[in-house]
């Protein structure tokens, strides 16, 4: 990435960027391939980053994160996806489907007690809303919660859980009155060792293999009551506050991935040769590279945008709902857009395993599913232009 007009970066900014780039570029990028082919949870690279203050960029110190703004947590997400995107998204998630919702609406006991071991990448910690039979239509879940004492009893299917099979804490969502629909939902602090939840299938994915992604499996799991995030009925809502954030980080996973995906091909096309000459210099090659820089300009703004709006809503408490969905959208889309046109500028090698291309091309599919669809942010776009909601 580089500054821009608009957003001329920090020395802060520009350390932490070079910080994340640094040891993405050392640490990941060499191992990425073999985690990506296994399957494997990359533990080690993923501690380091904790340890760096990768996993609460933005929690105060006192909760054990590292106390720095939206911009610094987006700069160096992409720096992380661009080496790979599998460490981009347990990042992403960590930082902000988990530690932002506990910030935001969690008490103070909750915070002092589910951040600190996330926010400092000892622990994992992930966010669980998703269902087998419900994914865009999030609020017509069927996993059910219900109060006895001092307790609520949870029980349910949960899916698609990145982290799934491997977090030690999960912010859930669960049906407490059906009968009010979107408003009859909770959220849940759920300690990973509790009896009763237990990991479901691991699930076989095109790309970003190396974050785990599983089942959660509730069966009368009891969790204290103290550990309710929120009041009861609004979990749909700190379900989508949060999201607002984590389509942020998404969008930079996505940003990342085109970075990759551009370089490589800019690489290629200055050396690769055929019919005599440079394959860049062909204009079908030369084209396809002003469209890729063109859109990732583009994204680049926009998601710094929607950092910036992230940044001033901690002061005026306001929505940043269609900046975070347009650059979601946009970013993703290039992220796609990029990857696509990277295995075309690299022929057969884009199709080979022997370069990370087909990798990027993989990873970049996901961040147009994941953390709401293309056709949800459109629809969170559209509504919010229309004046439907
Ligand atoms: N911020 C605050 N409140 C919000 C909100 C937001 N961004 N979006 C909606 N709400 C509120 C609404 O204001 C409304 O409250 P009121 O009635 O008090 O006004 C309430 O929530 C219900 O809103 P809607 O009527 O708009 O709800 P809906 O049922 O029509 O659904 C939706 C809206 C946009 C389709 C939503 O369901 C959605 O975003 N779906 C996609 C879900 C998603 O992104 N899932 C990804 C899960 S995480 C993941 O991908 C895995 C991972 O681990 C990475």
């Amino acid at each position: 990435m580089s500054d821009t007009a608009l957003f001329p970066l920090s020395d802060e900014h520009k350390m932490i960027r070079d910080t994340a780039r640094d040891f993405a570029q050392n640490e990941i990028a060499p191992i990425a391939a073999e985690f990506d082919e296994s399957g494997e949870f990359p533990h080690a690279t993923i501690k380091k980053m904790g340890a760096m203050g990768f996993m609460g960029i933005e929690v105060p110190e006192q909760y054990g994160g590292a106390g720095m703004d939206t911009l610094s947590y987006v700069l160096a997400l992409e720096e992380i996806s661009k080496a790979d995107a599998a460490h981009g998204v347990v990042m992403s998630v960590n930082n902000s489907l988990y530690c932002h919702g506990i910030m935001k609406f969690g008490t103070e006991e909750q915070k002092k007690k589910f951040i600190p071991p996330v926010a400092s990448g000892k622990a994992i910690g992930a966010y669980s809303l998703t269902e087998p039979m419900s994914g865009s239509d999030a609020s017509n879940m069927k996993s059910r919660a219900r109060r006895e004492g001092d307790f609520y009893v949870l029980n349910g299917v949960k899916s698609w859980v990145t982290g799934g099979p491997v977090a030690d804490y999960f912010v859930v969502f669960m049906m407490t009155n059906p009968e009010k629909k979107a408003k009859g939902i909770t959220a849940f602090l759920v300690d990973g060792k509790t009896p009763g939840l237990k990991r479901g299938k691991k699930e076989p994915k095109l790309g970003i293999r190396a974050s785990a992604t599983s089942e959660l499996i509730f069966e009368n799991c009891k969790v204290p009551a103290e550990n309710r995030l929120g009041e009861e009925g609004e979990g749909f809502k700190i379900a989508m506050t949060v999201l607002d954030v984590g389509r942020i980080g998404i969008g930079a996973q996505a940003l990342g991935i085109a970075e990759a995906a551009y370089e490589a091909s800019v690489a290629y096309a200055k050396e690769r040769e055929a019919f005599g000459q440079k394959i860049g210099e062909f204009q079908g090659t030369g084209f396809k590279i002003a469209d890729m820089k063109t859109r990732i300009e583009a994204a680049r703004l926009m998601i710094y945008n929607a950092a910036m709006a992230k940044e001033r809503a901690k002061i005026t408490g306001e929505r940043f709902t269609l900046q975070a969905s347009t650059a979601k959208l946009f970013a993703s889309e290039t992220a796609m857009f990029c990857a696509h046109a990277a295995v075309q500028i690299h022929g057969g090698m884009g199709y080979s395993k022997e370069l990370p291309v087909e990798r990027y091309f993989r990873d970049a599919k996901i961040t147009e599913i994941y953390e709401g669809t293309s056709e949800i942010q459109r629809l969170v776009i559209s509504r919010a232009e229309l004046g439907l909601r």
